[in-house]
């Protein structure tokens, strides 16, 4: 840790509490700690975006906010509940939608489609069922809305009724986001949205993002570090399961601690050597 740049402070600023708030979040797997202590603040209005090399722990901690996987330690609250040791279910529920870094996408299904049964499962606790959802198809006004207004935010309207396995690699991380827009939720936890991409389709993302901003408190996992610091308004950086350093972009930037253990010289490829342990 450098001392220069203290990690987030779990309360976040003094002025707005935080929509989800995270405190020594630890995951073991045997006697590896793939998270360990990572606290963390999400606000309205702003995205924090978390870095770090390959096996930092970055997804783990998604799938702890999530509900995926319970905590070994640590505790989790969303608009002041706890929420520790939620299912993913309520969570989303509750208000926190999520991307995957695999795709979700049911690719025999169009956009719509895709969109349509996400929108169904903020509305409905039954477990999921595809086929007994689809025999509901466009019964319920408010869903096609939902469903409507997730494609249009996630700059998807031109494919709506293209089938998914024929839109592009991009396209399909955006309606990826637009599945979890069409859970309303409060929260987006993103992991990976420009994974694979092309300069043109990250751009594209980028720009969904920055206007998704506004209206929901966002935790953004990238390796696009151009990406990043477009975005970002806090900024963590994970290494073996650690925060080593959270704060601005500028400050965590110009981290010592951080350049030699994370952006090293070529600050686009955080997968080059020079961060293991
Ligand atoms: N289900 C699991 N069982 C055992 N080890 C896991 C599991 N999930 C992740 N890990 C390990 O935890 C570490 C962090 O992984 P992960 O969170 O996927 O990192 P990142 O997303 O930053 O690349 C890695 O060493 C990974 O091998
Ligand atoms: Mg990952």
């Amino acid at each position: 840790m450098n001392a220069a740049i203290a990690p987030t402070a779990p309360t976040g600023p003094a002025t707005a509490e935080p929509v989800l708030k995270a405190q020594g979040l630890t995951k073991r797997f045997g006697g590896l700690a793939a998270v360990n202590d990572v606290s963390l603040a999400l606000h309205k209005g702003h995205l924090h975006a978390v870095i770090g090399p390959n096996g930092a722990g970055k997804s783990t901690l998604t799938n702890l906010l999530t509900g995926d996987l319970a905590p070994t330690a640590g505790r989790v609250w969303l608009k002041g509940t706890e929420v520790t040791g939620w299912s993913n279910v309520r969570l989303s529920q509750a208000g926190l939608g999520r991307s995957f870094q695999k795709t979700n996408v049911l690719l025999p299904f169009t956009v719509w489609d895709n969109v349509r049964l996400a929108a169904q499962s903020r509305s409905r606790h039954s477990p999921f069922n595809p086929l007994q959802w689809l025999t509901r198809a466009g019964t319920d006004a408010a869903e096609r809305e939902r469903t409507q207004a997730a494609i249009e935010r996630a700059h998807l309207s031109a494919r709506t009724h293209a089938v998914a396995a024929t839109i592009s690699h991009g396209e399909q991380r955006q309606l990826e986001v637009a599945m979890a827009l069409a859970t309303q939720p409060q929260v987006l936890l993103l992991d990976e949205p420009l994974a694979g991409m092309g300069a043109a389709e990250a751009e594209r993302m980028v720009a969904v993002l920055q206007s998704l901003k506004a209206q929901h408190a966002i935790l953004l996992v990238e390796h696009d570090m151009d990406a990043v610091f477009a975005l970002a308004d806090e900024l963590t950086v994970m290494v073996n399961g650690q925060v080593i350093a959270s704060g601005t972009p500028a400050a965590v930037r110009a981290d010592a601690a951080v350049q030699a253990a994370y952006l090293g010289e070529d600050e686009t490829d955080v997968s080059a050597p020079g961060h293991a342990a």
